[in-house]
């Protein structure tokens, strides 16, 4: 039952999450976060400090999220073969307060430019 960042993170990546998470289990994108499945240990700790309430566990997804969950499995992958792990907090993004209360949707998410890592 691993837990899952959903729509709210986009554009805002507080980044509170990483902090507190005991297994290192986040990954950055340039605009959202996303929790690896076979690393979280399902212990809630990040849930509580999310200021846009992002986190679910994956049984508790909202209905309109649910394709969350393979995202987060898409993304976090992704992202930590780019060796983007994050475990520091940082500052939110510059428009994070603008965007949290904003519609958004999966297709607002960023990724890293391959091309330039290769
Ligand atoms: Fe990390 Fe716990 Fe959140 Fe899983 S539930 S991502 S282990 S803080
Ligand atoms: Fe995103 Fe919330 Fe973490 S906004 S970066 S899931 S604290």
């Amino acid at each position: 039952m691993p837990y899952v960042v959903c729509e709210p993170c986009i554009n805002c990546k507080y980044t509170d999450c990483v902090e507190v998470c005991p297994v290192d289990a986040f990954y950055e994108g340039p605009n959202f976060l996303a929790i690896h499945p076979d690393e979280c240990i399902d212990c809630n700790a990040c849930v509580p400090v999310c200021p846009t309430e992002a986190i679910y566990p994956d049984d508790e997804v909202p209905e309109e999220w649910q394709h969350y969950i393979e995202w987060n499995r898409y993304l976090a992958e992704q992202w930590k073969a780019q060796g983007f792990n994050i475990t520091q907090k940082k500052e939110p993004l510059p428009e994070a307060e603008a965007w949290r209360n904003r519609p958004k949707s999966e297709k607002d998410i960023l990724t890293w430019d391959v091309s330039e890592a290769s």
